[in-house]
């Protein structure tokens, strides 16, 4: 939907966080795009500000994020449609932010088991990462995948703001049942759910933002949209429709 900057200036005062999920409509010319553009901008003019404003990237919302620090798309295609994989930690996953109030087994599990549902064609290789000045200056990798070909970034954390993205999908573990690889609902995968939710949930709780009343509140909420049954062989087992 085509809102006005000001309408999403409202919104963004109203919310403690910004998730940006997975999906397939273009990163640079969407109106997506641009909805994300105006939201990571207020938000980090909030955070310079002291005005405490999460955002999360999954997936294509990880690409997003990528293209909106870099200003230009710097991913490249890699064999990663269908397939669940163990995260490769690097040296500053243990202390992150993101990473560090996870079990200990369950980082072990992470980087033991194959876990983590990959469902993307496109990914940022740690090689360009490397080479963009904008994303090395802006973002700490905490772990790496490897298609076989190309080694590339699975999960990052901005260094001077709470901005977390995942090339992986934490929700579809517990949520999304159709049978093909690379979905997995072992126990060590859902509780991997549970704390990325938990530690995202945690960071939105430390933002002041409110809406302006109880009505426009109630308006906002998930509760007054019903989740539609697509079947089990549909892409989406179930899907909510707005608007
Ligand atoms: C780097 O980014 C360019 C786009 O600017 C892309 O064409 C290229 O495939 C990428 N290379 C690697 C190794 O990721
Ligand atoms: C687990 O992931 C690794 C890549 O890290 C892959 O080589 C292996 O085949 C995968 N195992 C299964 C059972 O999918
Ligand atoms: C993180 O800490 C655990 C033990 O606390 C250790 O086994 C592991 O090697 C560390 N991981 C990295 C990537 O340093």
């Amino acid at each position: 939907i085509n809102r006005t900057e000001e309408e999403y200036k409202k919104i963004f005062h109203s919310i403690n966080g910004l998730l940006l999920p997975g999906g397939d409509v273009d990163i640079q010319t969407s109106q997506f795009s641009r909805a994300s553009r105006i939201f990571y901008d207020l938000a980090l003019k909030a955070n310079d500000a002291g005005d405490f404003f999460p955002i999360w990237g999954t997936c294509q919302g990880f690409q997003q994020l990528t293209v909106l620090t870099a200003n230009r798309n710097l991913l490249t295609l890699t064999d990663t449609k269908s397939v669940a994989l163990p995260l490769t930690f690097t040296a500053a996953a243990n202390s992150s932010r993101l990473f560090q109030s996870f079990p200990k087994d369950l980082m072990q599990s992470l980087s033991e088991e194959n876990i983590t549902a990959n469902f993307h064609s496109w990914s940022l290789s740690i090689q360009n990462y490397t080479r963009n000045f904008k994303l090395k200056k802006f973002y700490r990798v905490l772990s790496t995948n490897n298609d076989g070909k190309r080694e590339f970034i699975s999960t990052m954390e901005a260094k001077h703001y709470p901005f977390y993205a995942v090339q992986w999908h934490p929700e579809k573990t517990p949520f999304e049942w159709i049978d093909k690889p690379g979905m997995v609902h072992t126990t060590s995968a859902v509780t991997a759910s549970f704390y990325t939710a938990r530690f995202f949930v945690s960071e939105a709780m430390k933002s002041q933002h409110h809406f302006s009343n109880l009505a426009e509140e109630e308006q906002a909420l998930i509760y007054n949209f019903s989740p539609v049954f697509r079947g089990i062989h549909a892409v989406f087992v179930q899907n909510y429709y707005f608007d």
